[in-house]
């Protein structure tokens, strides 16, 4: 039909931009007003579950031409059979675009990207994406709804797993890296897919924490600290990007047309598709924006092109159109962006250019792509705490592991993992087993369930997370794993959050370790054996006990299908761990939200105190961290020199160049993450304390010395002033440069004018 189609037309679909819109022309002359709706429509095949609604009779909506794309469909045969059903039995044959929640990885699973973001490595983040790509393309998937690039200083919040951190600079270079994973060169071969910039905007910032709550900052704060991962990802080249639940200034971004319109499209020139984000659309009747088809109108006006889920464009805009509250421009303008979207993908010359039936053997989970996300894995871990090198552990003797993390498999891959094989993937002790052999004994006992409320557990592990919970007593769980422990050499603690308790709605509101695990920590301390926390979370967590009377503290996030592995190539020393924290870590929820890129205020504290009446301080807390931004140990040890700069004055358009020299000065090779942060003393408004603008992870070996430099440019100074120009203003600057945003050597210039 496809073939017919463009024979018909008398236009060959080339893949050359010039001949898409004489043939998107030709297309759209042809269809009728119910067809061009049918493309804005994106129904969900339900059977993986990623929200409330449900859609129908999918097959006939599809045959008369009233479905755009389709997402949460698994498999290339059943893709291939959906795909011929729109080719062959709808009158124009349009292809549909398959969409899917890539988020890190497909069946090969990364770490969660809050983990991932731990790396600083841009080529592992690349890398990851272009796997995720390999593996869904090759099962039919033509584009991904990722990368997620919202903000969030907020670990209440149970979607801070699902980003990268509260850096705007380093989730920007995250978003092009993914990007570039995803889409490739031209999105022209058959392993490159669309990818989806999300959520749009500023959904990482609700209210309390709370998932889907109330957003509203001022338009300074979104620019200077918000909105850079998205610009980035439009300016390279995202295919399409997915609106927020949230209102922004009192409009949901669904219907908000100064954020989908005025800033994504006439600011930053972005030419794809914008999508709704589940029943986004329909959920503004509830903003209290009025009926569905009042809501409809207001998305399609405000720049939204397809609507996921609601059923508000197919089942309204016919009458908007003919009530005159939509025009027929406006719609032709939403069509004409999906069937570009679909014309680059080269769905129009080949609708089944993702259905290679042959592919999946050969090019998903395959051990290739394992051995990379085992290797990335032991890069996102962060060494929080190694008292007395306790770190790595030694090939010998008994390990006694314990812990409800210690022995399941579903839950090492990490929430946003929809296309995982949850039975597939080693738990903790079978992956330690398996590196480790004959060498070490390893035993293992449950020690506590994840939580002593057990309808708690349940919420917090559905989705096939079950973490298998022992209808014994706490005192007879405990009792065993006191009884396993006597016979250790150490322990080793699986313990923390299950993958469900962050994720989409999954809001929390105290951070600490659950009770019961709590409780089996302390009794392992006073067994007076070295105790290891291997921690699992998909957010900061409330550490300070465990800080204070844990010796070592690994925390290893969700590391995805390879985590297992890579835990024991960390615990036992074959990889030293590198990560650094994206997130800060505070002492207390009542910190939250706590940032390294903070202001100063007008009654800032003195440095070293905790508490100063009259000056910007607690009575029961220091304003620290527990761990700050940038925060990670190693197995080895590094010093910096003094910073040293080209010139202490530095004249518009030229460049200034600062240099430290690292050296390792530990026993072992080891990789570095070597910051950069700015600060502008004075400004026209306020300025950050400091502000992260660069940064280089370098790899030394054990005593080598190294000199890092980076190039300064005015580029670099700019910010958004109080009318939102972005400028650069002359002044004093201090440079900071260390291995995380407290520690830092400082020196300062000067901008001439
Ligand atoms: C969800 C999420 C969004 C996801 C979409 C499709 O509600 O908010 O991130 O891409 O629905 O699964």
């Amino acid at each position: 039909m496809c073939l017919l189609l463009c024979t018909c037309l008398g236009i060959q679909a080339q893949h050359k931009s010039g001949d898409m819109d004489r043939f998107i022309d030709d297309l759209m002359s042809r269809m009728t007003l119910e067809e061009k709706i049918g493309q804005l429509n994106l129904p969900v095949t339900g059977e993986i579950v990623t929200g409330q609604a449900q859609s129908s009779d999918i097959a006939g909506k599809i045959t008369r031409g009233e479905v755009g794309g389709l997402f949460n469909l698994k498999g290339v045969g059943r893709i291939r059979d959906v795909q011929k059903l729109a080719i062959e039995k709808s009158r124009l044959g349009i292809p549909l675009i398959f969409g899917m929640d890539v988020i890190h990885g497909y069946e090969t699973i990364f770490p969660i990207p809050l983990g991932m973001s731990c790396t600083w490595d841009m080529k592992a983040v690349e890398e990851s994406a272009r796997i995720g790509a390999t593996e869904a393309s090759a099962d039919g998937i033509s584009w991904t709804f990722s990368p997620m690039l919202d903000i969030s200083r907020d670990p209440r919040w149970g979607r801070v797993s699902e980003g990268n951190g509260e850096d705007p600079y380093l989730a920007a270079e995250i978003a092009r890296a993914m990007i570039r994973g995803y889409q490739g060169t031209d999105m022209s071969g058959n392993d490159e897919i669309m990818a989806c910039m999300k959520h749009f905007a500023l959904y990482g910032a609700p209210d309390a924490g709370r998932d889907y709550n109330t957003v509203d900052m001022s338009r300074n704060r979104m620019f200077n600290e918000y909105m850079l991962p998205y610009q980035a990802a439009v300016e390279a080249g995202v295919g399409s990007v997915m609106a927020s639940f949230n209102e922004i200034d009192g409009l949901p971004a669904s219907g908000n047309k100064w954020l989908l319109t005025d800033v994504l499209r006439t600011q930053w020139g972005f030419d794809g598709f914008v999508v709704s984000d589940f029943t986004g659309i329909s959920e503004m009747v509830d903003h209290g924006m009025g009926d569905l088809q009042t809501v409809s109108a207001l998305a399609l006006n405000a720049g939204m092109d397809m609507d996921m889920v609601s059923n508000g464009f197919l089942g309204t805009l016919k009458q908007s159109i003919e009530e005159g509250k939509v025009s027929v421009e406006t719609l032709d303008q939403a069509c004409r962006r999906i069937l570009e979207a679909k014309y680059k993908l080269g769905l129009f010359e080949d609708p089944y250019k993702y259905c290679d039936l042959t592919r999946p053997a050969r090019q998903i989970f395959t051990p290739e792509h394992r051995q990379v996300a085992r290797r990335i894995a032991s890069e996102s871990f962060v060494l929080l705490k190694n008292k007395d090198n306790l770190l790595p552990l030694q090939k010998k003797g008994t390990v006694t592991v314990v812990g409800p993390l210690a022995n399941t498999r579903s839950n090492m891959p990490g929430t946003w993992s929809v296309a995982a094989r949850l039975d597939d993937y080693p738990s903790v002790i079978e992956g330690m087993k398996e590196v480790l052999g004959n060498q070490v004994n390893v035993v293992y006992a449950k020690g506590s369930n994840l939580i002593s409320d057990a309808a708690y557990e349940q919420r917090a592990t559905m989705f096939g997370r079950s973490l298998h919970r022992d209808n014994r007593s706490n005192e007879e769980l405990l009792r065993e794993a006191l009884v396993t422990a006597a016979q250790a050499d150490v322990i080793v603690a699986a313990l923390g959050e299950s993958s469900e308790m962050t994720g989409e709605s999954s809001s929390r509101t105290h951070l600490d370790l659950p009770d019961v695990q709590r409780h089996l920590l302390e009794e392992l301390l006073k067994t007076g054996k070295p105790v290891v926390l291997v921690l699992f979370t998909g957010r900061p967590l409330t550490l300070t006990w465990e800080e204070e009377h844990v010796p070592a503290i690994l925390n290893v996030w969700f590391g995805g299908s390879e985590a297992a592995y890579a835990i024991a190539d960390v615990l036992f020393g074959d990889v030293n761990p590198s990560g650094k924290l994206t997130a800060t870590f505070p002492k207390n929820v009542g910190q939250i939200p706590l940032y390294y890129n903070h202001k100063n205020t007008g009654r800032p504290l003195e440095e070293g105190k905790w508490f100063e009446k009259f000056r910007t301080s607690y009575l029961d807390v220091d304003n620290d961290p527990l761990y700050p931004f940038g925060y990670g140990l190693s197995y080895t040890s590094f010093d910096y020199s003094d910073i040293r700069l080209s010139s202490p004055v530095m004249s518009p358009g030229d460049d200034l160049q600062v240099t430290v020299t690292v050296t390792n000065t530990g026993k072992r090779d080891g990789a570095e993450v070597v910051q950069l942060y700015l600060r502008d003393l004075v400004g026209s408004i306020t300025r950050p304390v400091k502000e992260l603008k660069g940064f280089d992870k370098v790899v030394l070996q054990a005593g080598e010395s190294r000199e890092v430099t980076f190039r300064i440019n005015t580029e670099m100074l700019k910010f958004y002033n109080y009318d939102l120009e972005f400028v650069y203003e002359p002044g004093e600057f201090d440079v900071m440069i260390g291995g995380n945003s407290r520690d830092l050597k400082k020196a300062r210039f000067t901008l001439t004018h």
